[in-house]
């Protein structure tokens, strides 16, 4: 079995944080989101992963490498346009040859991972011989099923019928961005048709299998899943890797500081007169003075927090937080600096990049 990520999007819904860095790569508890769907692979057993890479490739393949820290090896596909997820499959046939394979949406994370999943569709195929099922899909309920990939489904676990982003959802499970196939769904990649908004829809391809008279069986998602692909969400992820922490400190502290809870004090962190409460993790380097860092929180590495208060957040590598309290539910983005002057007249002074969003108290 080999493994397809995708992770060619552009993360539009994630911009200004996108303008500068894929959103595969925007860290969650300090890992990029994309090395949580690698490692869930090399979990599963799978020792070959292709990357579908788009614009941001050159800083993909920095950060991922040839996967050897993961026990894999990484093959890049570049795709030339988001053309949609069944294109992705058209062009990584090659690669993927004759083999069976996890497909995984790069910027998706899922508390249960894999194996279960991939160990039940390798079992079914091999007991089931020719009546095997060429495809394996993951579902959850959802509230708003229109926003995805919807499925009809039987209770004996078969899958009916599929529709992408139907505004009549035959159901409310929708299509988790994890996909098992066999080798028909090449066949199927090459005779859809693409969608309104102008994509090959995997969606699609899936139901190509059924009118085909192909097998298509499903499991509904035990436990969170989330596509990261905006704010709120992706502070929702963190919230539940940041749970999952074991408390560590490698860095320093002093006495007039108290940590609580589920705290990951990362080397080289200099935490002085401060008080932080867990779950949260502080970067390598990073350097908390006089501030209050509150749950849910992730600071990256060599970021400065002084006479400030957070939680809620993700703060990336370099940023600059001084003397501004109340700051939550927020992502604030590499060397950004938030900082109070206290000049006069008293005044916003903003420089703010294309896209960038601000919610004021
Ligand atoms: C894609 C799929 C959709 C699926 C969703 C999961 O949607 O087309 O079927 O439910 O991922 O995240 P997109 O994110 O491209 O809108």
């Amino acid at each position: 079995m080999k493994g397809l990520i995708l992770a060619g999007g552009a993360g539009t819904r994630l911009r200004p944080i996108t303008h500068t860095s894929a959103k595969q790569l925007v860290p969650v508890a300090n890992k990029p989101i994309l090395y949580y769907g690698i490692e869930d692979m090399a979990a599963a057993g799978i020792r070959e992963i292709g990357i579908i890479v788009g614009d941001t490739a050159d800083e993909i393949r920095a950060a991922v490498g040839d996967g050897a820290r993961f026990g894999v090896r990484v093959t890049y596909l570049p795709q030339e346009a988001p053309l949609g997820l069944a294109h992705c499959v058209l062009i990584a046939h090659e690669f993927l040859g004759d083999d069976d394979f996890v497909m995984y949406l790069g910027d998706n994370m899922l508390q249960q991972g894999l194996v279960e999943f991939v160990d039940r569709f390798t079992a079914t195929r091999a007991a089931e011989g020719d009546r095997a099922p060429a495809a394996q899909i993951l579902l959850a309920k959802v509230e708003d099923p229109r926003q995805f990939g919807v499925a009809e489904v039987t209770g004996s676990g078969e899958v009916v019928r599929l529709v992408e982003k139907p505004e009549h959802p035959p159901s409310d499970l929708a299509l988790v961005g994890v996909y098992l196939f066999d080798p028909t769904i090449h066949e199927a990649v090459r005779a859809i048709q693409p969608s309104p908004r102008g994509e090959l829809e995997i969606t699609d391809a899936i139901q190509w299998l059924l009118d085909h008279g192909h097998r298509v069986v499903h499991e509904v998602l035990q436990g969170w899943w989330i596509d990261t692909g905006k704010k709120d969400p992706l502070l929702e992820s963190n919230r539940y890797i940041l749970e999952t922490l074991e408390p560590e400190n490698h860095g320093t502290v002093d006495d007039a500081s108290s940590i609580e809870g589920r705290v990951v004090i990362q080397p080289g962190a200099v935490i002085t007169n401060s008080r932080v409460r867990g779950p949260s993790i502080v970067g390598p380097g990073t350097v908390v003075t006089n501030s209050y860092v509150g749950p849910f929180t992730s600071i990256g590495a060599d970021c400065t927090i002084t006479d400030a208060e957070l939680d809620h957040s993700v703060v990336l590598d370099r940023a600059r937080i001084v003397g501004v309290a109340g700051i939550a539910d927020s992502l604030v983005g590499r060397d950004v600096e938030v900082t109070r002057s206290g000049s006069r007249p008293r005044a916003l002074r903003l420089m703010l990049g294309d896209h960038s969003k601000i919610d004021l108290e």
